[in-house]
C-alpha cells in the first residue's frame, strides 16, 4: 500500500521505459512477434508517473490504452526501439526495460509478399542489439531496472542477467503454462539487486506495478545517498 511518504517521491526524476512486444517484419504483411501485451510495462509507467516521475514511454505495438505519461513514442521493430532509446538514454536518470524485445530479426525482409511454393521455407535470422545492456554500459549509465521472463530456473537466470548486463535491479517472473506473465492480468515477481531481494507475491499487474515502483524509488534513493 502507498503511504503518505510515497507520494511524489520520484518528483523531478526522468524515467525512460520500454514496453510491449516488438514486431520483426518477414515481408510487407507478416512479422515475427511474441505474446507480450504491454500490460506490466504500461502499469509500471503509470505507477512511476503517479510517484511524480517524468516518464518517457517507448512502446511496441499494444492494444491497451497507454498510461498518462510525459511522452509516448510508438515503435514497431527492435531496431526502432533501439534508436528511440539511444536518442534519449543520455537524458534520463532511470531506465526501465519491460519490453519483450525480439532477440532476432529476419536478416533480409522480403520487399514483396512471400509467395507459397516449396514444402519448406527457411528464414535466416540475425541478432538484434541488446537495448538494456547497451544503456547499462554507457559511460554514465542511468539507474537500470531490467526484467527477466523465464520458464525455468528463474532466480539463477535473473542473477546472471543482473550481473552480466551490470544492472542495478532485475525483476524476474515465471512465464508460460499456468504461471502469471504473458497474456495474464496477474503476476508475481522476484526482485533482485546487489545486496538484497524481495518477493512480490501474485497480485494484479496494477498492484504489482505500484509495489515495484515504490521499491525502485527506494533503491534509487539509496543509490544516490
Ligand atoms: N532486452 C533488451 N533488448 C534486447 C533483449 C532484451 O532491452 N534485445 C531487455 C528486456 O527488456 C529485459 C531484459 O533485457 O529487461 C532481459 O530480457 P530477456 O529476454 O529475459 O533476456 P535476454 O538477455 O534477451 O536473454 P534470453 O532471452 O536468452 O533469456
Ligand atoms: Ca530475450
Amino acid at each position: 500500500a502507498l503511504s503518505g511518504s510515497d507520494v511524489q517521491r520520484l518528483a523531478g526524476v526522468r524515467v525512460l521505459l520500454t514496453a510491449g512486444p516488438t514486431r520483426e517484419p518477414l515481408d510487407p504483411v507478416r512479422y515475427l512477434g511474441n505474446r507480450s501485451s504491454g500490460r506490466m510495462g504500461y502499469a509500471l509507467a503509470g505507477a512511476l508517473a503517479d510517484l511524480g516521475a517524468h516518464v518517457v514511454l517507448v512502446s511496441g505495438p499494444s492494444a491497451l490504452a497507454p498510461p498518462a505519461v510525459a511522452e509516448l513514442v510508438r515503435v514497431e521493430t527492435a531496431l526502432e526501439m533501439h534508436a528511440a532509446v539511444t536518442a534519449r538514454a543520455r537524458d534520463c536518470d532511470v531506465f526501465v526495460a519491460t519490453a519483450a524485445v525480439a532477440d532476432y530479426r529476419p536478416a533480409e525482409p522480403a520487399g514483396s509478399k512471400i509467395k507459397k511454393g516449396a514444402e519448406t521455407l527457411e528464414i535466416r535470422l540475425v541478432r538484434n542489439p541488446d537495448i538494456l545492456a547497451e544503456v547499462a554500459a554507457l559511460p554514465k549509465p542511468p539507474f537500470t531496472l531490467g526484467f527477466a521472463a523465464e520458464t525455468n530456473d528463474v532466480e539463477q537466470y535473473a542473477r546472471g542477467k543482473l550481473k552480466d548486463k551490470r544492472l542495478d535491479m532485475i525483476a524476474a517472473n515465471r512465464v508460460g503454462g499456468d504461471s502469471g506473465g504473458f497474456e495474464r492480468e496477474e503476476n508475481a515477481l522476484l526482485v533482485l539487486w546487489n545486496g538484497g531481494q524481495r518477493t512480490l507475491p501474485m497480485m494484479s499487474k496494477v498492484e504489482l506495478a505500484r509495489e515495484l515502483a515504490v521499491l525502485l524509488a527506494e533503491r534509487y534513493a539509496e543509490h544516490h545517498a
